[in-house]
């Protein structure tokens, strides 16, 4: 039989699960849609966004195969590989990086990488030195060699601009993870409750965001603090705590050679990459050079270098 303190333990191993933990790492970064959705109603007939001319159904917008393209005179002819095309099978890389390729939280901001990091990490994705929890390995494994050097040259032409807006703050709307592309969004009943050690980030627009709108980008609550001691483990390493992230991501974290920018990406995402760094499904040789950086890192030292790399002008 089960005595009294067992029973608490029990309890208070399962209200840690509650709080967002899964197998030791945090559920706001690892996104996974909440069991309770909330009622949302579906979008009738068109849609539309500020500053473009087209129109599609909520439908259209969801359409993995053939994304939105809200504003086509932005940009040039996106290849097909990213487009997507009706009728097509693959799912066009457009439609979670969007046109842009700056993404949502729960995918990953490719704007401007370099492509030989780009064509790498599709390479990794293929050949599993590089797990990712959600699509890239199916993705990639589909993906034609001539394909992922387009959609490479294609991200890495584009121009990062400023897209989240880190803000440190005790509390942050109250909020759930959708069933819908694992987006993050607030509850529509409103409310706030304490932000605690986590980055929460969430739309600067729901509805734009789930229009997958190329102009409405991301808020990051982060924990009051975290910019500025992040700001230290960035720039000097915290007295051996990790190695200074300058010298291989240059001194504005705007990448080196082929070291990725990690100015300006999302925060939830740089959180999971490190977290990949240190687990063991990264294995491919450039990311051993990841290990070391991260073999000290706690999850507090993690975010406040997420918040700050983050609130660095990409
Ligand atoms: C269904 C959604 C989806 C589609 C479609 C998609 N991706 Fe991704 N992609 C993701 C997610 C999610 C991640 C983040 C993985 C993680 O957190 O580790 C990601 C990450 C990446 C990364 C890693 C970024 C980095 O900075 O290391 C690359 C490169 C990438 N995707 C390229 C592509 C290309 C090229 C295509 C089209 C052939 C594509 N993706 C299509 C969801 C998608
Ligand atoms: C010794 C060189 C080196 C140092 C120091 C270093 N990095 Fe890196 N980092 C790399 C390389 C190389 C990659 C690309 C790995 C790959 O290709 O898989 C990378 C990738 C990353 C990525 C993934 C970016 C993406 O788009 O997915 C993040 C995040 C990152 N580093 C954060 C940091 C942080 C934060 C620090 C400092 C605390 C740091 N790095 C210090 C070399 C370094």
């Amino acid at each position: 039989m089960r005595t009294l303190l067992q029973v608490a333990a029990l309890g208070l191993v399962s209200l840690v699960g509650f709080q967002g933990q899964t197998g030791g790492r945090p559920s706001w970064a690892f996104l996974a849609p909440d069991k309770e959705q909330p009622a949302v109603a579906e979008r009738n007939g068109e849609i539309h966004i500020p500053g473009s001319k087209k129109a599609y159904t909520e439908k259209q917008i969801d359409d993995l195969t053939n994304p939105p393209d809200w504003v086509p005179e932005e940009h040039g002819q996106v290849p097909k590989v990213v487009a997507g095309a009706p009728g097509s099978t693959g799912l066009a890389c457009g439609s979670c990086h969007l046109m842009t390729g700056q993404g949502h939280p729960e995918s990953a901001d490719l704007a401007g990488l370099p492509v030989e990091y780009l064509v790498r990490q599709m390479m990794d994705f293929k050949n599993g030195t590089r797990i990712d929890a959600a699509r890239m390995n199916t993705i990639a494994k589909v993906t034609s060699e001539e394909d992922v050097r387009r959609a490479a040259e294609w991200f890495a032409a584009l121009k990062p601009a400023a897209w989240v807006r880190v803000m440190e703050s005790q509390t942050v709307p109250k909020s759930y993870v959708s069933t819908k592309g694992r987006m993050r969004l607030p509850l529509p009943d409103g409310g706030t409750e304490p932000l605690g050690d986590r980055i929460i980030e969430l739309p600067q627009d729901p509805s734009r965001a789930t229009s997958r709108d190329p102009h409405s980008g991301f808020v990051a609550y982060v924990p009051p603090g975290s910019l500025e001691k992040g700001k230290r483990l960035v720039t000097t390493g915290g007295a051996g705590k990790t190695i200074n992230c300058t010298i291989c991501h240059g001194d504005d974290l705007k990448g080196l050679g082929d070291v990725p920018r990690i100015a300006g990406l999302h925060p939830i995402y740089i959180v999971r990459q490190l977290y990949g760094f240190k687990g063991n499904e990264y294995t491919g040789t450039s990311a051993a050079l990841m290990k070391k950086v991260v073999a000290g890192l706690n999850e507090d030292d993690m975010i406040s270098i997420a918040a700050y790399a983050a609130s660095v002008a990409p």
